[in-house]
């Protein structure tokens, strides 16, 4: 079974405006809710895909309420963890003149010590052999920055796949928990190792720094370069499709949903890379956080170019 937690998730209230511009009224011509943060993207990918997973989230008011009816009413197993607070709402402008995307994020409720341990034991409980879980994104001000790292741990004593795609201390902490697979980008990879990685050769051998430590699968994705499926035994690229871009948001989380369908379906790394890089390709596509359909995906397959490194 797949698993993705989402400590500080978000509704996304995508806007559409020309022109947009700052210090004046602005009108909207397209408005368009999706439930979202990064856990919750990965699950609806997943679903519409035509897999599974259980979506564990902390959801606080009526927004929280709203986040967990729109996930049911997509089939999606949604496990609401009830906080105090209202989740936050994360707008996202869109000015196709310009284009511009301009983001504006909530901060989101604060979680205590104490309420973060019992998000921990109810989650912990869940989870069996071989099940594999998605820890992904930020999480509420008051969680340590080890958070993952327990989780990651806590999996891998009952024998579960643990994924992690998280930036800063979350990653680095994470990193030495050594998940069974990393999903950074570029960028989060960079500051994990203190410099900017240019080339693929860089990115490869940064990889390789971090498989040495335990780590099984790493799996860098680098925007509209494409995709690094890096184990021990390979290392696999793949150029990213060319296709009209919508929106580029949670991009490596339809990256992470396809690598976790594939772990679930025992694909090859190879073809788990061109599903990744197809499946990313048909999101990008999409407005938004909304996620594609899996007939965009049947049709990108086949188009995606994957080879040594
Ligand atoms: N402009 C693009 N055109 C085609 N494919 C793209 C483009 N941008 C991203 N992708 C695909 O999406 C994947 C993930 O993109 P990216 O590296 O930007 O993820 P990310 O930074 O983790 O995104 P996010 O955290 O917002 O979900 C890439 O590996 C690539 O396959
Ligand atoms: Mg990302």
């Amino acid at each position: 079974m797949i698993h993705t937690l989402t400590l500080n998730p978000a509704l996304d209230k995508t806007v559409v405006i020309q022109q947009f511009q700052i210090d004046t009224v602005n009108r909207i011509d397209s408005l368009r809710l999706d439930p979202g943060g990064k856990g919750i993207n990965v699950s609806k990918v997943i679903q519409k895909m035509g897999g599974t997973s259980r979506a564990t989230a902390l959801l606080g008011g009526s927004t929280g309420q709203l986040i967990r009816k729109m996930l049911e009413q997509q089939g999606i197993d949604v496990d609401c963890i009830e906080i105090d607070g209202q989740t936050r709402t994360n707008l996202k402008i869109i000015d196709p003149i310009q284009k511009t995307n301009t983001d504006i994020n909530e901060p989101g409720s604060s979680l205590s010590e104490e309420q973060a341990s019992a998000v921990f034991s109810h989650f912990v409980k869940q989870l069996r052999t071989d099940d594999i879980i998605v820890l992904a994104g930020s999480v509420p001000a008051g969680v340590e920055p080890d958070i993952y790292a327990r989780y990651i741990e806590a999996g891998k004593l009952i024998g579960a796949k643990v994924f992690l795609d998280a930036d800063g201390d979350l990653f680095a902490r994470g990193v030495q928990a050594q998940p069974y697979l990393l999903k950074p980008n570029r960028d989060e990879l960079s500051r994990f190792v203190g410099h900017k990685l240019e080339s693929i050769e860089e990115v490869k051998a940064a990889s390789c720094m971090l498989l040495a430590g335990g780590i099984r699968k790493i799996v860098v994705s680098l925007g509209g370069q494409g995709a690094l499926y890096v184990t021990k035994e390979v290392c696999l690229y793949a150029p990213a499709l060319s296709v009209p871009v919508g929106s580029t948001v949670g991009a490596g989380d339809s990256v992470v949903a396809a690598l976790a369908l594939a772990e679930e379906r025992d694909l090859p790394c190879e073809e788990a890379l061109r599903l990744a890089v197809a499946t990313s390709a048909a999101n990008v596509m999409c407005s938004g956080t909304q996620a594609a359909d899996l007939d965009q995906v049947k049709t990108l397959l086949p188009q995606v170019r994957c080879y040594p490194v």
